[in-house]
C-alpha cells in the first residue's frame, strides 16, 4: 500500500516511511492511497472471526508488500493480547459502551501504540529513532509503555503541565530509562505546537531522526479500525456509533472502518467545551477558540489535528455532515450529571466515556467507545460521590515520584533539550 500527503498529494510514500515521518511535507497528514473495500459475504465472514484473526485480515493490504501476512499476525496477536467487551448501559434503547480500556495503560491508546511500537521496530531494525509526541492524557501512557525499553527508541512526551489526571500522569512520568518526559507551562495545543515545529526543523531532522507517536501516525488509526468491527461482531444490531473527540483520530478510523464496508449509518462525535466542529457542522466556519479546560482533559483539544483527515474521506466517499457525521459538544454539567445517572443505573463510565453516551442519549442501537478506564478519572468520581478501588495498573505507579522535566513553551528550549540530550 502507498500513503499520499493530503497536503502535497505529490509525496507518495511506503507503510514504513509513512510511520517513521509521521507527519509529511508542509505538515501534511498520510493517507492510505486506496482503502480496501468489503463487500457482503465477506463483511459477514470478517464479522464472524474472533478479534485479532479479522484483524489481520483487516490490516494485512494495508502494510503489504513491506510486510508479509504472517509478519502482520505475529505483529496483531501479539499487540492485541487483551480483550474488548461491549456492555449494555440501556437496554431499552439498546446502548451500549465498548470498553476499551483493558489494556496496560487502560485506555483506547493501547490498540493504535501498541501496533505502532511493533511496526516501527520492524521498520527500523538497527537505526535510532526519536519518537516524539504531545499528550493531552492517555496517548502519554500507552506510547510509553508500547515503546518502553524497546531497542533504538528514545521517548520524548511533552504534555501541559498541571492539566493532565495525577493517576495519568503517573503512568507515563515514572518509567524513565528510555522514556523521557516534559511538563510543558501551557496547554495541550502549545504541546502539539512544538511537536509540529520539530517535525518541520530540517536541520534538527539531519541531526536527530524523529518520528511520531501521536495520532497524525496513520498506523495507530489503523489499528483502531479494527475495533470498529468488533462492536458489530457482538451486537449486530447496533448500526451507530458515538466517539468522545479530542484530535478526531478515533473518528477517522471509524469513517474509515465505514468505507471498508462496515455497516454504521451515522457517527456522533462528541466533543466537550472545545466545539470547533460541532460549530464548524453547524455554519460552515472553521474558528477555533482558545483551549478550554474541562472535566475531560483528555479532549481538551481546539484545533483537531485529524479533522483535514476526516473532511477528506467526507469529500472522497460521499458521508455528509449531519446525515452520516454528526457533532454535538456536551458540557461539565452534562457529564457529571452522565456519570451519575449511569452509576445509578449500574455502568460506572470514566467521564469521557459517560460524555458520549449522554451526547447520543436520543439513539437506539448505539454504541459509545468507552475510551478509558474510569479509574484514571478518580477526582471526577470522587467528587459525584463514587469510590472504587484502583486497578492494579494504577496501584503500583501511585506512590512513585515523576521523573518529568518542566519546560517553558518555548521551541529555542525544546530544540536544545533534543540535540544536546
Ligand atoms: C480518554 C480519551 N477519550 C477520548 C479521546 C479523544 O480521542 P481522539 O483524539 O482520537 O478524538 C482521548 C484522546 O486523547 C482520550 O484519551
Amino acid at each position: 500500500m502507498q500513503y499520499f500527503n493530503l497536503k502535497d498529494p505529490t509525496q507518495i510514500v511506503s507503510f514504513g516511511e509513512a510511520i517513521q515521518l509521521g507527519l509529511g511535507n508542509k505538515q501534511g497528514l498520510f493517507m492510505p492511497s486506496e482503502i480496501p473495500e468489503f463487500f457482503d459475504r465477506r463483511i459477514e465472514e470478517l464479522i464472524n472471526m474472533p478479534f485479532a484473526e479479522r484483524s489481520v485480515e483487516i490490516l494485512a493490504p494495508y502494510l503489504a508488500p513491506e510486510f508479509d501476512y504472517d509478519e502482520v499476525k505475529e505483529i496483531v496477536h501479539d499487540a492485541f493480547n487483551f480483550s474488548v467487551k461491549l456492555e449494555s448501559v440501556n437496554q431499552i434503547k439498546n446502548q451500549h459502551v465498548l470498553e476499551l480500556f483493558h489494556g496496560p495503560s487502560l485506555a483506547f491508546k493501547d490498540f493504535g501504540a501498541r501496533f505502532l511500537a511493533r511496526c516501527l521496530s520492524k521498520v527500523l531494525g538497527a537505526n535510532e529513532t526519536t519518537v516524539l509526541t504531545a499528550t493531552s492524557g492517555d496517548t502519554g501512557a500507552a506510547v510509553a509503555h508500547a515503546f518502553y525499553a524497546v531497542d533504538n527508541v528514545r521517548v520524548v512526551i511533552l504534555y501541559p503541565k498541571g492539566k493532565v489526571a495525577p493517576l495519568q500522569e503517573k503512568l507515563f512520568s515514572t518509567l524513565g530509562y528510555n522514556i523521557e518526559t516534559i511538563a510543558i507551562e501551557g496547554d495541550f495545543d502549545a504541546c502539539q505546537a512544538l511537536v509540529k515545529q520539530a517535525f518541520s526543523d530540517e536541520e534538527l531532522r539531519q541531526e536527530v531522526p524523529i518520528s511520531s507517536a501521536n495520532s497524525i501516525n496513520i498506523a495507530r488509526l489503523l489499528a483502531q479500525v479494527c475495533y470498529y468491527f468488533e462492536i458489530m461482531a457482538q451486537h449486530p444490531q447496533v448500526n451507530k456509533v458515538c466517539v468522545p473527540s479530542g484530535n478526531f483520530g478515533n473518528l477517522t478510523a471509524g469513517l474509515i472502518a465505514k468505507v471498508m464496508g462496515l455497516p454504521v449509518e451515522k457517527f456522533m462525535a462528541a466533543t466537550n467545551a472545545n466545539d470547533t466542529v460541532p460549530r464548524f457542522l453547524q455554519d460552515g466556519t472553521w474558528a477555533p477558540n482558545a483551549t478550554i479546560p474541562t472535566i475531560t482533559n483528555a479532549m481538551d483539544v481546539a484545533q483537531p489535528n485529524n479533522f483535514p483527515r476526516v473532511e477528506y474521506l467526507a469529500r472522497a466517499y460521499g458521508f455528509k455532515f449531519n446525515e452520516t457525521i454528526f457533532s454535538q459538544s456536551v458540557s461539565d454539567a452534562q457529564t457529571k450529571a452522565a456519570v451519575k445517572s449511569l452509576y445509578s443505573k449500574g455502568y460506572l463510565a470514566d467521564p469521557h466515556t459517560a460524555l458520549g453516551v449522554f451526547a447520543c442519549r436520543d439513539w437506539d442501537n448505539v454504541a459509545t467507545l468507552g475510551t478509558a478506564h474510569p479509574a484514571k478519572f478518580l477526582d471526577v468520581l470522587t467528587e459525584e460521590g463514587i469510590i472504587i478501588e484502583l486497578p492494579p495498573e494504577l496501584e503500583k505507579v501511585e506512590d512513585k515520584q515523576s521523573l518529568a522535566l518542566d519546560m517553558a513553551p518555548d521551541y529555542a528550549t525544546f530544540k536544545s533539550y533534543l540535540l544536546e540530550d
